[in-house]
């Protein structure tokens, strides 16, 4: 199926009117079902980088790969913690934006719907999705790297120059995020996977599909007769089988929602 790239001017929003694929939003419409896959993309218009973007400043020189590592940070623990403190910072300084909040409206308007992001700013949870997964974790939580019990950490802890020390056995602090080579947790997977194999509609938005487990629920939606909805503003090389849209997912998202809802 060739991605849909029309554009003409949408006059109520100035934004680019993508012509999105009759079979996706007539399936969207009495879908019963709905499970969407979110990744960095739908972040990139609220200012937080993605993962493929070239880190910028002084964190240009390293790879998000060599960072988010156990590796890394056993061998340069304040390294790690300064990255993730800058990265904490950009979140913060974050405001979920219309891709984010269109989410939020389909969760009301779709009767089982599970929103499963690889994302870890928060910004699902800051627009008001509620049926919410978070695969990789969440950046704003800091856990012991021995006994991973969370630990509630003041503002300036959060941005010190070096990973603090759990209050409870003195191992060094991280981030509640998964890194590469970890195993993401398990119940959170097994409910992806499964609301993407009963699934009507699946919608993945924002996601380079580079990364497994996460990637693993187009396929297995794909495979058990969903309709398959691939926003973003690349095309996808692996996209046999499925609707592509081409466009930024605060453009595109909400003019879905409008479109198959008849919102606003
Ligand atoms: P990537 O950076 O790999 O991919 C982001 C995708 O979003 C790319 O395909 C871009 O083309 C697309 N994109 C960029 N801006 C967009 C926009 N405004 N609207 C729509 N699409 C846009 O990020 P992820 O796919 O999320 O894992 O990366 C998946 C995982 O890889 C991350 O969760 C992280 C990383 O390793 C862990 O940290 C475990």
């Amino acid at each position: 199926m060739e991605p849909s790239l029309e554009r003409t001017p949408n006059e109520a929003s100035g934004s680019p009117n993508i012509r999105l694929p009759p079979n996706l939003v007539e399936r969207l419409a009495p879908a019963r079902r709905v499970v969407v896959l979110t990744g960095a993309g739908v972040s990139a218009e609220s200012g937080v980088p993605t993962f493929r973007d070239a880190q910028t400043g002084l964190w240009a020189r390293y790879r998000a790969e060599d960072l988010a590592t156990p590796e890394a940070f056993a061998r340069d623990p304040d390294l790690v913690w300064r990255w993730y403190a800058w990265r904490r910072g950009l979140v913060e300084a974050a405001e979920p934006n219309a891709a984010h909040h269109a989410l939020a409206r389909m969760e009301a308007l779709v009767p089982e719907f599970l929103l499963v992001t690889q994302n870890v700013d928060g910004l699902h949870a800051r627009a008001g999705s509620r049926r919410l997964v978070e695969l990789h974790g969440d950046i704003r939580r800091t856990i012991c790297s021995r006994e991973r019990c969370v630990v509630e950490l003041d503002r300036a802890s959060a941005h010190d120059e070096h990973a603090p020390s759990c209050p409870r056995c003195g191992a060094r602090l991280r981030p509640d995020v998964v890194w590469f080579g970890e195993s993401l947790p398990e119940a959170a997977l097994q409910q992806a996977l499964t609301a993407a194999g009963r699934c009507d509609v699946l919608l993945s938005i924002g996601t380079s599909g580079l990364v497994v487990p996460a990637a693993w629920l187009v396929p297995v939606a794909r495979d058990a007769g969903a309709a398959v909805g691939i926003i973003n503003t690349d095309p996808s090389p692996a996209a046999f089988g499925v609707e592509q849209v081409i466009g930024r997912a605060a453009t595109v998202v909400p003019q879905l929602v409008r479109r198959v809802w008849n919102e606003g």
